[in-house]
C-alpha cells in the first residue's frame, strides 16, 4: 500500500562536478547547475503531485554534492543517525544536515563515531535495514546504527566502484521486497539477497548503468530514471505506477532520484 512520505531535499543551486570521488565524476567535463536545478524541480514536483511532503534544507556554497540529501542522515522511528562522510570534500555536510534536524525539533539525534553516508548506504524495510559497505560506509557503522535505532541491520558487500553506495544498486519496492542489480554485490551478499527476497526484481547491467536502481518507491508509485527501460517495464508488469524522471545532469556526479531524497520516518 502506498502511503504519504516526508522527504528532505536540497536545491542544487551550487551543484558542480569539481572533484572526483566516484567513477561517474569527471571534473574536466563539469556540469551545469541551472540544468540540474530544472531537473531537480521536476523531481520535487513529482513527489508533491503524489501527495508527499517535501521539506528543504538550505544549500551551502562550496558543497556541490549537498543536493544528494540521502547521504545526510538516516532517520528511522524519529531517531536521527547522523552522517560522517568518507571524503574530506563532503565532510561539512554531515553536521549541516544534523543541525537541520536539531533545529526542526527532531530527535533523539546521534553524532556518529563511525564513517557512514546516511541513506546512501542504509535502506529501511519494515523488519530490517539493509546496509552497504565496501566503498563509503564502514561496517562498524552498521553496528552503531543497529544499536542506536534498535533495528536489525544486515550488511551487504558492494564490489563494483560504479555502485559505490547501496542505493545505486538496490531500492526497496515496498516494506518487504526490493529491486537490485546482482553484479554490484559480492557472491555471499548475492546469496543473502536471494534468500531474503526470492521475489525481487533483478535489474540488468544496462538499467544499473543509467542509475535505474537509484529509485524511490512509496509501495505503489516508483520514481525512476527515465532511461531504465526494462526495469520500468518489469515494475509496471508487477502493477506498480512508474513515474519516469530525467536527472541526467545530476548523474554526472553519480546521483539519481534517490540520492536527492532523504526520507524522514517518524
Ligand atoms: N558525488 C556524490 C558522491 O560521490 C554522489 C552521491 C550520490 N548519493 C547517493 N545517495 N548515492 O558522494
Amino acid at each position: 500500500m502506498a502511503h504519504t512520505r516526508h522527504y528532505l531535499m536540497c536545491r542544487p543551486d551550487h551543484f558542480a562536478v569539481e572533484y572526483a570521488i566516484n567513477p561517474w565524476m569527471d571534473p574536466s567535463a563539469g556540469a551545469d547547475a541551472a540544468t540540474a536545478v530544472h531537473q531537480w524541480e521536476r523531481l520535487k514536483d513529482a513527489y508533491e503531485e503524489l501527495g508527499h511532503t517535501v521539506s528543504l534544507i538550505d544549500p551551502i556554497p562550496g558543497l556541490p554534492d549537498m543536493v544528494f540529501a540521502a547521504n545526510g542522515a538516516l532517520v528511522v522511528g524519529g531517531r536521527v543517525y547522523g552522517a560522517r562522510f568518507a571524503s574530506a570534500e563532503r565532510a561539512a555536510e554531515g553536521p549541516a544536515y544534523l543541525r537541520w534536524f536539531q533545529e526542526n525539533g527532531y530527535g533523539p539525534l546521534m553524532e556518529p563515531t563511525q564513517t557512514n553516508e546516511g541513506e546512501g548506504d542504509f535502506l529501511t524495510l519494515d523488519d530490517v535495514i539493509l546496509a552497504g559497505t565496501g566503498f563509503r560506509t564502514a561496517i562498524t557503522a552498521h553496528k552503531e546504527a543497529q544499536e542506536f535505532l534498535g533495528r536489525p541491520v544486515v550488511t551487504l558487500q558492494l564490489v563494483d566502484p560504479r555502485y559505490y553506495h547501496l542505493d545505486t544498486a538496490l531500492f526497496p519496492i515496498d516494506g518487504s521486497n526490493v529491486a537490485y542489480y546482482p553484479g554490484a554485490f559480492s557472491r555471499g551478499s548475492q546469496e543473502v539477497l536471494r534468500r531474503m527476497f526470492p521475489d525481487a526484481v533483478l535489474a540488468s547491467a544496462e538499467d544499473a548503468a543509467v542509475l535505474g536502481l537509484n529509485a524511490v518507491s512509496d509501495g505503489h508509485n516508483v520514481v525512476v530514471n527515465a532511461e531504465a527501460a526494462d526495469l520500468s517495464l518489469e515494475l509496471k508488469r508487477r502493477g506498480l505506477n512508474v513515474i519516469p524522471v530525467d536527472l541526467s545532469e545530476l548523474r554526472k556526479a553519480g546521483g539519481g532520484p534517490k540520492c536527492c531524497t532523504l526520507e524522514i520516518r517518524v
